[in-house]
């Protein structure tokens, strides 16, 4: 009796939106580059799989990402739905000249609430880092673009450990006031557990309305999608996930993937939770991006359902 009457408690949004960011976290952090065309294929079957939001590349200094440095290249060659945002990263004002150059409708900047990591991954410090945003968020919004913003190590951070839930919530209201009209909050080695998700995101929620607030967790140490559910239940709408777990960060050692897509996806059904995605054909184009990489996926529903390959042999 006690379990179901705790079920009868929980509610989840009807809705969820997926961010699917495979095409930017994931082969950010790839030690092979893979080509333009294979991103522009991947970011166009994505759109297939009905996805609305897919983060197509990262508009950084090409010498600190390499693998980021087709971008432009990218944004030209994608077959571009209505409906659909391709958003990228932008550091910087010339970030973001560039984006602008590119044709792209959405931009997201990216800070941390850990000054060590905010060094590492772009060179400055948090304070400066929330200066050189904010023209970028003006001069993006003046030319009618949408912009996000991301808070990286918001449950540990690689270089400081514990990071204070105080400092997740001033940079997360420093670039939602700044303009963005939603924070994504990123675990960017995949080290919290889901007490700790759900307490840092009520704090945060106090500051940034939780409906504005997106999860990007990944999934070093396999809690992510225990995470996500528990955040799910704060009234949180709206997760970012990669296909076949791609992903981590070239600036956080030990950083794995994100949380795998289908795997979210395959939760959120369960749950009886909106998204418009196709599952199978999602698993299908997971398969293909990982022989593209030489691997199997790590989503560990991608691997139950198989891949056409697998179930030929
Ligand atoms: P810097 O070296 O301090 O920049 O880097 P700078 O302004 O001194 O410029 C140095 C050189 O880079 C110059 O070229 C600039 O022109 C060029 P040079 O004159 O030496 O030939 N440059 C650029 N080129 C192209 N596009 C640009 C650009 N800006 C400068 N936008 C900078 C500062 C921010 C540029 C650098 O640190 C950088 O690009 N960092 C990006 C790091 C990154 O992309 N990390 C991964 C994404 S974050 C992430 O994955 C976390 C997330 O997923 C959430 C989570 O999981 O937590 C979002
Ligand atoms: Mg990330």
């Amino acid at each position: 009796m006690l379990y179901r009457k705790e079920e009868a408690d929980l509610s989840y949004p009807a809705n969820v939106k997926i961010v699917e960011v495979g095409p930017r976290d994931g082969l950010q952090n790839e030690a092979q580059i893979v080509s333009a065309g294979v991103k522009v294929e991947l970011i166009d079957r994505l759109a297939d799989c009905g996805l609305s939001f897919i983060e197509a590349g990262a508009f950084v200094s090409p010498r600190w990402v390499p693998q980021m440095a087709d971008s432009a290249e990218v944004l030209a060659a994608i077959r571009r739905k209505p409906n659909v945002s391709y958003p990228v990263l932008v550091p910087n004002i010339k970030g973001l000249e560039r984006a602008i150059a590119a044709g792209v409708e959405e931009i997201a900047v990216f800070g941390a609430a850990s000054e060590s990591f905010t060094q590492k991954n772009i060179n400055c410090s948090i304070a400066e880092s929330l200066e050189r945003f904010l023209p970028v968020m003006a001069e993006a919004r003046a030319q009618g673009l949408r912009v996000r913003g991301y808070v990286s190590c918001v449950l540990g951070c690689p270089y400081e450990g514990e990071v204070a839930v105080s400092a997740v919530s001033d940079v997360a209201e420093a670039l939602y006031h700044g303009g963005c009209y939603e924070i994504s909050l990123g675990d960017t080695i995949g080290v919290g557990t889901p007490a700790k998700a759900r307490a840092m995101v009520n704090a945060v929620a106090e500051r940034v309305p939780v409906g504005d607030l997106a999860l990007h967790f990944h999934d070093t140490y396999g809690q992510a999608l225990a995470n996500i559910h528990a955040c799910l239940e704060l009234g949180v709408g709206t997760v970012d996930s990669s296909l076949a777990g791609l992903g981590g960060c070239p600036y956080a050692d030990g950083a794995s993937g994100n949380v795998a897509s289908e795997d979210v996806l395959y939760m959120l059904e369960g749950l009886g939770v909106k998204t418009g995605i196709d599952l199978a054909l999602l698993i299908e184009t997971s398969w293909w991006i990982s022989e593209q990489l030489g691997r199997r996926p790590a989503s560990k529903v991608a691997l139950a359902r198989g891949g056409k390959t697998e179930k030929a042999s």
